[in-house]
């Protein structure tokens, strides 16, 4: 792995070298001193060069061993880790571990031992018997409306997850997910989509910044951009913060101008 961006301080910089994991938590540090009762959103999800966001319904033909280096150091750093539900269930999602190589940045910020996974459901049709809800480290949130089914509501909860209601009919008012959760100390948030979930983010001004890993393949088809929904009245600028190389994967970081 190589940085491109922002330009090396030395020759070294370029070595094709593997980084370690304290290297890339250093680089993706979370911004510190952020104002009370506020949390920084930050996505992360690998597009091929044209533009496709899964491969017959999986993101992992897309991926890469640094692609997956750099998703884990982005957990490793996270409080909460916010997912919608078509990609748990498509994905298999599974609780967050907590490693070994993050145990010390962790505790130093307070933070618990994994991040907690919160998804994201109108219907709640999700297997709550699944060791994500039932096996956490730390419970597992879901966040839905004040409409959701309640026996549904009911099923999650019998199972250990907790239930957070951030929206007034059946579905979530994304605008409110970054306060709600830093309400109950959790800041450092990341969001691993899917296009749909993370469209409307965009769509609500809440995402400060986007960590996107290109990989050099091309797979066609039908399959989504990144983000998918109606499209913004402007387009929202980002600006460049860091680049990274591997094996032709540029892992990209952008920040909300
Ligand atoms: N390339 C990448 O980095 C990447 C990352 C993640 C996922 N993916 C791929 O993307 C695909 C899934 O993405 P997707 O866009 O179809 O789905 P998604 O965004 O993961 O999930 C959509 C689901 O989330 C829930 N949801 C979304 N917005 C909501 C709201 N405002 N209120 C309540 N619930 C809401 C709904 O769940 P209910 O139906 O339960 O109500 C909805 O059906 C998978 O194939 C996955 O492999 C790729």
């Amino acid at each position: 792995m190589r940085r491109l961006f922002p330009s090396p301080f030395s020759p070294a910089d370029l070595d094709d070298r593997e980084w370690g994991l304290d290297e890339l938590a250093d680089l993706y540090a979370y911004p510190a001193g952020l104002p009370a009762g506020t949390a920084w959103l930050r996505a992360n999800m690998v597009s091929s060069l044209d533009g496709a966001a899964h491969h017959e319904g999986r993101s992992q033909p897309l991926s890469s061993a640094a692609d997956m280096r750099i998703f884990g150091t982005l957990r490793g750093l996270a409080d909460a880790v916010v997912v919608g539900a078509e990609t748990v269930r498509q994905e298999g999602y599974r609780p967050a571990r907590a490693r070994e190589a993050f145990a010390a940045r962790r505790a130093a910020l307070g933070q618990g031992p994994a991040p907690v996974i919160a998804v994201v459901s109108a219907g709640l049709d999700l297997d709550f018997s699944l060791p994500l809800f039932t096996e956490p480290l730390v419970p597992t949130v879901v966040l839905t409306g004040a409409d959701a089914p309640a026996e549904r509501v009911a099923a999650a909860r019998a199972a250990g997850a907790e239930v957070l209601v951030a929206g007034e009919g059946p579905g979530v008012d994304v605008a409110r997910v970054p306060g709600l959760l830093a309400g109950r100390g959790l800041t450092r948030l990341l969001t691993e989509g899917g296009p749909r979930l993370l469209g409307q983010f965009a769509a609500a001004g809440v995402l400060d910044e986007m960590c996107l890993s290109l990989a050099p393949v091309v797979a066609t088809g039908t399959a989504p951009r990144i983000m998918a929904g109606p499209p913004l009245a402007v387009p929202e600028r980002f600006a460049l913060g860091s680049v990274l190389e591997d094996g032709g994967f540029l892992f990209t970081r952008y920040r909300r101008v």
